[in-house]
Order: C-alpha cells, then sequence, then structure tokens
C-alpha cells in the first residue's frame, strides 16, 4: 500500500512567529478539515525539547491564539505534532533531521514543507546545508535527489535580503540547491483574502476594467496604517524602516495586483508574470527626484522606545510618489503611505476617479463636487465602498456625495481566515501564486533601495516629525496638496 505523507517542518520552532501564527494557522484549517487527513507539523530548533513539552508549549499559545481551541480538538490534532532538535545551518544537523523524517513519515516519497522561520542571516547557510544533506545517500532512505523534486519546497519568511545585493546573493544561493518551483517566498499580504479579492474585482467582473485607466482614474492611493507603534522590535525595526518593512513587500504587492494586466490564465506563472511588468514599469528614482517625490517622519517618542540608539534617523512613516509608464497607467500617479503610531489601523486602496468632463451642477452647490472614488477596505471592517454623487431630495439641483457598501462580514458568514492558512495550504498543494517569484522580490528592492540610498545619504528630503495618533505629519498633507489632491483620511470606510 502507498503512504502518503505530508509534513511542514517548521525551522525557528520556538519562535514567536511559529506559536501566534504558524501552529493557529495549521490548527485551524485541521479543524475546518482543510488539512490533509496525514499531515505531521515537525517543529526544529536548537533548543532541546521533547515532542512531549513542545506539544504542550503550543497547547498553551494555541490556547490563546486561537478562538477556535477547545481540548478536545486539540487532543485529536496534536498527536500530529513532533520535535526534532538541531541546528539546521549545520549539515550533519540536517542529516540527522532527514532520518528523523523518515521514522516520522514513514516514507521518502512524502510531501514535505520546510518552512524557514528562522532569523534571516541564516536562511542562506540553512538552504547551504540543505543541500549537502539531502546529497548524502542515506541507508535505506531512497528519497529523490533535492533540486527538481516537486515534492520538496522551501517556503521562506520575510525579509527576503536588505536591498538589491543581497537579495540577488540569496536568490542565488537558493538556486544553487532549489529549482525556482521550490522556492515559496512570502508576503502574508497575499494570504488576506480581501487581497486576493482585488483580483476577483478586477477580473470576475466587466464593469469596472472599462474604466480602469488613466482616461478615468486621476491617481491612486494605498495607504497601510498601524496604530502600533514598534513595541520591543527596535532591533529589527531601526535597520530596517518602514520602507524595508512594509513598501518593498506589502505596498508593492498592492500596487501590483491594482495596476496588473488580467493574466490569460489564473496560474501561479502567469499571474506573477503580469505583476513583474508592473513593477517593470516602475522608473528607480534618480537621487535628485526623491525630494520632491518621498516624504519621511518619525512618530514623536520613538527616539525613547527601548533599544533605539540617540542618532537613529530611522523612518516610521513614509509617502511615496510612484509613476507606472505604461499605457494604462501614463500619467496617473500612485501614492503608497504607510505608519506606525498612527490614528488608527486601517488598510486602503483608494481609487480616486476623475471629475467629470462638465459640471453641470457646480454653481448650484458651494464647494466644487466631489469626483467618484472607489475605496477598497482591505482591513479591517473588510469591504468596498463606491462613493458617487446624488441629488439631494426637495433642495433643487443640490448634490452630495453618497456612497454604496459591501461589506465581507455582511455578506458571507464566519471570520476572515488568518492569511497564514490560505499560504500554508498552498505550500503543502504545491500552488505558488500567492508567493513572491525571485525577479519580483529583485524588482522591488530596485525601486525602494534608490530612495533608501539617498535619504541615507543625502538627508534629503528632511526627516519630519508626528504626534502619535496622527495621519503622519501635517507636512504629509502639504506635499500631497501641493500635487493638487489630498490624503483620503477616513479610519475604517465601513462599519
Ligand atoms: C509585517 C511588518 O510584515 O507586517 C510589521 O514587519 C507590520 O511591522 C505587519 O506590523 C503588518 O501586518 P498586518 O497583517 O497586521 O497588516
Amino acid at each position: 500500500m502507498e503512504i502518503m505523507a505530508n509534513s511542514i517542518v517548521i525551522f525557528g520552532a520556538s519562535g514567536d512567529l511559529t506559536s501566534r501564527k504558524l501552529i493557529p494557522a495549521i490548527y485551524s484549517l485541521f479543524c475546518k478539515k482543510y488539512l490533509p487527513e496525514d499531515t505531521m507539523i515537525i517543529g526544529v530548533s536548537r533548543t532541546q525539547f521533547s515532542s512531549e513539552q513542545w506539544r504542550e508549549e503550543l497547547r498553551a499559545t494555541t490556547k490563546e491564539f486561537s478562538h477556535r481551541y477547545t481540548d478536545e480538538r486539540w487532543d485529536e490534532f496534536c498527536p500530529r505534532i513532533h520535535y526534532v532538535a538541531g541546528d539546521v545551518s549545520k549539515p550533519e544537523d540536517f542529516v540527522q533531521l532527514r532520518k528523523e523524517l523518515f521514522k516520522i513519515e514513514k516514507t521518502a516519497d512524502g510531501n514535505r514543507v520546510y518552512y524557514l522561520s528562522i532569523s534571516p542571516k541564516l536562511y542562506g547557510p540553512t538552504i547551504a546545508s540543505m543541500g549537502e544533506a539531502h546529497a548524502q545517500q542515506l541507508d535505506g532512505i531512497d528519497e529523490l535527489p533535492l533540486r527538481g523534486n516537486t515534492k520538496r519546497r522551501v517556503v521562506i519568511e520575510k525579509p527576503f535580503g536588505t536591498d538589491l545585493v543581497t537579495a540577488q546573493k540569496l536568490n542565488q544561493q537558493t538556486h544553487e540547491v532549489l529549482e525556482e518551483s521550490q522556492v515559496y517566498r512570502i508576503d502574508h499580504y497575499l494570504g488576506k483574502e480581501t487581497v486576493q479579492n482585488l483580483m476577483v474585482l478586477r477580473f470576475a467582473n466587466s464593469i469596472f476594467e472599462p474604466i480602469w485607466n488613466r482616461n478615468y482614474i486621476d491617481h491612486v492611493q494605498i495607504s497601510v496604517a498601524e496604530e502600533v507603534a514598534i513595541g520591543r522590535r527596535a532591533g529589527y525595526y531601526d535597520n530596517a524602516g518602514v520602507l524595508r518593512d512594509m513598501f518593498q513587500n506589502h505596498l508593492l504587492q498592492l500596487l501590483a495586483i491594482t495596476a496588473m494586466e488580467a493574466p490569460a490564465q489564473f496560474n501561479s506563472n502567469l499571474v506573477r508574470e503580469e505583476k513583474v511588468k508592473v513593477l517593470r514599469s516602475i522608473q528607480p528614482m534618480k537621487p535628485q527626484q526623491v525630494a520632491e517625490n518621498t516624504l519621511r517622519a518619525r512618530y514623536d517618542g520613538y527616539l525613547d522606545e527601548e533599544g533605539v540608539p540617540a542618532d537613529s534617523q530611522t523612518a516610521t512613516f513614509a509617502a511615496i510618489r510612484l509613476h507606472l509608464d505604461s499605457w494604462r497607467w501614463n500619467g496617473v500617479p500612485f501614492y503608497l503611505r504607510s505608519g506606525k503610531a498612527m490614528n488608527c489601523r486601517t488598510t486602503q486602496i483608494v481609487i480616486q476617479f476623475r471629475q467629470p468632463p462638465t459640471l453641470l451642477f457646480a454653481d448650484r452647490n458651494s464647494a466644487l463636487p466631489e469626483a467618484n472614488r472607489l475605496v477598497i477596505q482591505i482591513q479591517p471592517a473588510e469591504g468596498i465602498q463606491l462613493q458617487f454623487q446624488t441629488k439631494v431630495p426637495d433642495a433643487g439641483m443640490r448634490i452630495r456625495l453618497t456612497d454604496l457598501d459591501f461589506k465581507f462580514q455582511k455578506e458571507f458568514a464566519g471570520e476572515m481566515p488568518d492569511a497564514y492558512q490560505r499560504l500554508l495550504l498552498d505550500a503543502l498543494n504545491g500552488d505558488a501564486s500567492l508567493f513572491l517569484r525571485s525577479d519580483e522580490v529583485e524588482l522591488a528592492w530596485g525601486i525602494i533601495d534608490p530612495i533608501i540610498n539617498t535619504w541615507s545619504h543625502q538627508q534629503t528630503p528632511i526627516l519630519h516629525s508626528y504626534p502619535q495618533g496622527q495621519w503622519g505629519p501635517l507636512a504629509s498633507n502639504e506635499w500631497i496638496n501641493k500635487q493638487g489632491h489630498s490624503w483620503f483620511d477616513v479610519c475604517p470606510v465601513l462599519h
């Protein structure tokens, strides 16, 4: 009888991501019966634990982070969990791990996902060690060579490199051991239902496509505002800053999906091909263009956060204007903005349409009527709002902006699944559509790097400051107003 096996091998088992996100996501998939029957979860890290101890730790954290938790379900789930101690950046430990995995999986032919949830500086060494360990023939284990084995996949967490050069190097190290089709680079925003729905909105409806271009759209705003400050992440954050932390990945991905052409088919390469074309259409800024097209700031009190150096110049807020050189988008600015310690938590894509060619009712109204807007509320209060002018009854020809709302919560029963559920399942099933391809990551760095370099070498534009709990600095409003636009500063547009 053929033995089926599916396993998710998590490197960095004792880390925060594992207990807060990965295990609760796998547990939820199990509860919903989405997880293949025979799936095993094997945690690996250097700490010496028994499987029993790790299960008990995870029971407590899953109880805290998954509202689906019940003792009965957990008891059914936890025999799938195993723990192996070892340093996987050392080939000898990796060889040992392979032997342990064989004992657990009972076949060398199962479907296995290695999940790298470790310190990014260990990605390269761990993949190299994986390559060496897999090259060894082990007694009684008849496993196919790693490279090109479609049943061996590797998920790599963000950040993938810290700039273009390091990303290229990591891609090169990865490709020495694995085919690109075996590599699953995570951007958890792509696992969000509302981000995937953006493609459905655009490509499963015919009414948006004809107006989704420079003829009808004035500009696009993509905002990811976070209420939280940096908390205890200074060690990471002060080196990264907002551009590396949010723009290179999440914001550019939102832009790519907003701006892409319809793929000929919905499959991983064609979808990613279209996103890559968008990134290619963005001309990296020249140093002399950075001051005009970007704005940076940090929240008051940032320097007092634990672990932040006194001379830090790190931005916690940024706004940038990008131009896409394409038939569809030429002349349509894309404004991207994100910050910590802002007014509220909201991620929105605002499609700002143009004014109608003639303003028939303008003289009956004191202010210039606002043009149409489509607000895609990615999170929280997920949904879409279309704003349009309506005649105010019994008031002559006075008009007012009104709206049509669509709310996921109202339309569909149940909660929105966490992004990791979808991503883990896709990795297990071998669907890479929602993961980043090597060229995509490099192109994104190519857009962000020149801004970071100019910020750090030329000290322009200046680093503004903003009180916590605001929409960034006032200078950000002045900056966009000067360009004839204004920010759409509305906390989740739907309630
Ligand atoms: C992460 C960043 O990638 O995304 C964090 O490192 C940020 O700084 C987080 O807070 C935001 O994710 P979400 O899903 O809460 O919007």
